[in-house]
């Protein structure tokens, strides 16, 4: 393969296939890595393009997340990331991701409205919500409920109908905060709390998960900011493999609630937002006693039955993900100031002391990530672990919609459908089961 350009201004690179070059036209970036059409590649020369991973694959252009993964560079609508968590509310990330600019303080406000009016659960969904086991995974019973939106509002469903669109995406953010509420209330086996908007999305989420019987409760300030800035935090992070996934179920024209619960589940995994309730087991095992910080470090260096560093390592951040930054600095503040000292901290502190200063974790470039320190805030707050990835889907909804959005309107989108390459067995004649 050879570029027919200098570095940073490539219209085309050439792949020589059997001595024929077969010019590849460059879709130039503003910023980051540019990437080269291979569309017409099986038509021109039979060969596709394996990628296992997608680790060197580019599924779409979009203008919303930019990562730089080797500088720890996080920006949202090319706003850096420490910037938007100090001085942005989770709405307004919402609006900026969704919209593509900062909203003005009347627009900003129409729109926190707006979100609020949607904030309550259609009649029959408690009943739905009751029918699944209390204490089955939070994040299966969010899936659920988000999919089963789509049969409670037909009427906004069409991916066409842009004010159809709005109207879901008001209600997913809006009843996402409700749902996610009711999952840590069934859990803990009390009554839900109804939604009141006029507390704001942060405070109103906290006091319906955390309020008393009738609905009472003392928000206090210093957990309502760190969770707006949690949610921030995680509200977008381009092409992973939630994001991916609502992109490609929507490719197919299904329906934004249908997209976004394919989200959920993607983040359900250990590997992806599962890692921040996988980090809490993992430390309480080493609390408990099983393992010291430096024998369950060696079990990690030497692979033992695939044991990770969980919240460790990123497919993009090469150096310490940004996030992981402004989290640690929560971490230490929020348990300093609920008086809540833990001693899970000082054995993250030490695994991370360890691995930051191990050949094996430096040379693979193994950092924390999001997921390494969240979990104790959300523990200090009163969660338990099964409702850290559910906080986390809360927290992503911003960004699943604004990447679903932006597909939606993209021309160039087409149906999500990989191609293969085939290792099996060539034709061979079928035997009846009597002559096998
Ligand atoms: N602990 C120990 N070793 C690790 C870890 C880890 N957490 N992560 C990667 N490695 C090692 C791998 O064993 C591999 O070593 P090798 O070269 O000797 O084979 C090397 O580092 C590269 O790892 P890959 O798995 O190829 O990296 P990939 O980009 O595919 O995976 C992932 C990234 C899934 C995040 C991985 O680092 C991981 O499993 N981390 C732990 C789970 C986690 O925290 N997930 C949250 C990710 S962030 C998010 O989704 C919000």
């Amino acid at each position: 393969m050879t570029s027919t350009m200098p570095a940073n201004a490539k219209p085309t690179v050439e792949l020589v296939v059997d001595g024929t070059a077969r010019p590849l036209p460059v879709v130039a970036a503003s910023e980051g890595a540019s990437g080269f059409k291979v569309n017409t590649l099986l038509r021109d020369t039979g060969l596709v393009t394996l990628d296992t991973g997608f680790t060197n694959t580019a599924s779409c252009e979009s203008a919303i997340t930019y990562i730089d993964g080797d500088q720890g560079i996080l920006r949202y609508r090319g706003y850096p990331i420490d910037q938007v968590a100090e001085g942005a509310s989770f709405l307004e990330v919402a609006a900026l991701l969704i919209d593509g600019e900062l909203p003005g303080a009347e627009a900003l406000e129409a729109f926190e409205q707006t979100v609020g009016k949607n904030a309550s659960l259609p009649d029959g969904f408690g009943a739905f919500l009751a029918a699944l086991p209390a204490d089955g995974h939070p994040m299966a019973t969010l899936a659920a409920a988000i999919n089963a939106l789509a049969a409670w509002y037909p009427e906004v469903v069409d991916p066409r109908d842009g004010a159809q669109v709005d109207s879901a995406t008001a209600m997913l953010l809006a009843k996402t905060a409700t749902i996610t509420a009711a999952l840590h209330r069934r859990r803990t086996g009390q009554a839900l709390v109804a939604p009141d908007a006029s507390n704001g999305y942060v405070a109103d989420f906290l006091r319906q998960t955390f309020g008393d019987a009738g609905g009472e409760y003392a928000a206090e300030p210093v957990i309502v900011d760190a969770l707006e800035k949690l949610l921030i935090l995680h509200a977008d992070h381009e092409q992973n493999c939630s994001t991916s996934t609502v992109r490609v179920v929507g490719s197919s024209n299904a329906t934004l609630f249908a997209s976004v619960a394919a989200g959920v589940n993607a983040l359900s995994g250990p590997a992806h937002g599962g890692a921040n309730e996988a980090v809490l087991v993992m430390l309480e095992k080493i609390r408990s006693g099983s393992d010291t910080v430096e024998t369950f470090m060696d079990k990690v260096k030497n692979k033992a039955d695939g044991v990770r560093l969980m919240g460790f390592g990123h497919r993009v951040y090469k150096s310490y993900d940004p996030r992981a930054a402004i989290v640690k600095k929560s971490a230490d503040e929020v348990l300093e100031k609920l008086g809540a000292k833990d001693e899970l901290l000082e054995i993250a502190q030490g695994l991370e002391q360890i691995a930051l200063n191990d050949d094996y974790f430096v040379e693979r470039k193994l950092y924390p990530n999001v997921d390494f320190y969240t979990g104790l805030i959300y523990k200090a707050m009163g969660f338990d672990p099964a409702m850290f990835t559910p906080l986390f889907a809360l927290g992503r909804m911003p960004g699943w919609i604004a990447q679903w959005r932006e597909m939606v309107n993209d021309p160039a989108t087409k149906i999500g459908r990989p191609r293969q390459v085939y290792t099996g067995e060539t034709e061979r004649d079928f035997v009846p089961v009597s002559g096998r």
